[in-house]
């Protein structure tokens, strides 16, 4: 919503802040409410008028997708459903959602382009599928026009420093890093036997300022040309564990203490996007392609621990 504001646009942002956290809304209007109640969704829908609804409101902690996956297929899933009934009534017509590189599961190409086949390999990637899926129905029965962003793996903070302490729960690879140098708790790598070139798993991460660009740019082109469109995100470059091990200490001046684990179950050795289409269709380029500027930001965010 920052970026929004500042390109002129007027934001309303709408969060039962279950797992967010207010600190990040900076500007325009925030709205408590939760996508499973359709009166906070009527009372939302009835107090504004919408030109395009960006839907980042689900859950993605892969484990817990597997262990809780009830909690995945009501919350990404059906509370989705009840977003889009009410753009539908309301005849909000543009949605931009937050969809991941999870669909594709174990990549059979790297990099990945976007008819790569889809194979969730676990329930958070079905959701986002699933949704997908449900998103070409609703085109086609009631004209809704969406954009699918595949995120690969988002990584980052404001560049400006400004939004803090927002992601202290996630267990992504670059939090946990940060969080146990902070607290001087050892780093378990998940597998150091993969056939790559430090046999540790690599990753394509991707700057948040980068992926909230690509959220503007494809607002701008579904709002003017329409459709179901899906477009990759992602620098096409990977960085292995203990690459981002290493920048980490680099850009924290710390050292991390590490231990060499199991492979966890689910990991593909390396997920790459190719996302040229993004390029050529939306004019995405990413400003912020090095990890020591990803991790450095992340960083400037979790200072208060
Ligand atoms: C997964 C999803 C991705 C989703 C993201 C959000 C898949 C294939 N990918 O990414 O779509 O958007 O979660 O949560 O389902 N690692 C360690 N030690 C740790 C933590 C992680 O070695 O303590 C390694 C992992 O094995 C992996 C890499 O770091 O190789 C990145 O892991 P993580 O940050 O969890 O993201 P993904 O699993 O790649």
């Amino acid at each position: 919503n920052k970026l929004l504001a500042q390109e002129g646009y007027d934001t309303v942002v709408f969060d039962s802040l279950s797992r967010g956290s207010p600190s990040t809304v900076v500007k325009g209007l925030f709205v408590k409410g939760d996508l499973s109640n359709p009166n906070d969704l009527h009372a939302l829908f009835n107090q504004h008028t919408f030109d395009a609804v960006m839907h980042f409101a689900a859950y993605i902690d892969v484990g817990e997708s597997v262990s809780h996956p009830e909690l995945y297929y009501q919350n990404n899933v059906s509370n989705t459903l009840n977003l889009l009934h009410i753009m539908v009534k309301k005849g909000v017509s543009n949605l931009i959602f937050s969809s991941s590189a999870a669909v594709y599961g174990i990549p059979n190409t790297i990099p990945i382009q976007e008819d790569h086949p889809f194979h969730p390999i676990n329930p958070y990637g079905r959701t986002k599928l699933i949704v997908e899926q449900i998103l070409g129905d609703y085109e086609k029965a009631y004209g809704l026009h969406s954009c699918s962003l595949r995120y690969f793996n988002a990584a980052g903070g404001d560049p400006e420093g400004l939004i803090k302490n927002y992601n202290l729960k996630e267990n992504n690879l670059i939090p946990i890093i940060l969080k146990n140098i902070k607290s001087s708790k050892p780093v378990t790598i998940f597998g150091t036997d993969y056939p790559t070139p430090d046999g540790t798993c690599v990753r394509d991460y991707i700057h948040v300022q980068d992926l909230a660009e690509a959220h503007i740019l494809a607002m701008k082109h579904l709002m003017k040309n329409g459709g179901v469109k899906a477009y990759n995100l992602g620098n096409g470059k990977g960085f292995s564990v203990r690459e981002v091990l290493k920048s980490a200490e680099k850009v924290t001046g710390l050292t991390v203490q590490i231990q060499e684990g199991q492979r966890r179950p689910g990991d593909p050795a390396i997920l790459l996007a190719d996302a040229s289409k993004a390029a050529a269709e939306l004019g995405w380029k990413p400003q912020y392609p090095q990890l020591d500027r990803m991790i450095a930001d992340a960083w400037r965010a979790i200072d208060h621990l």
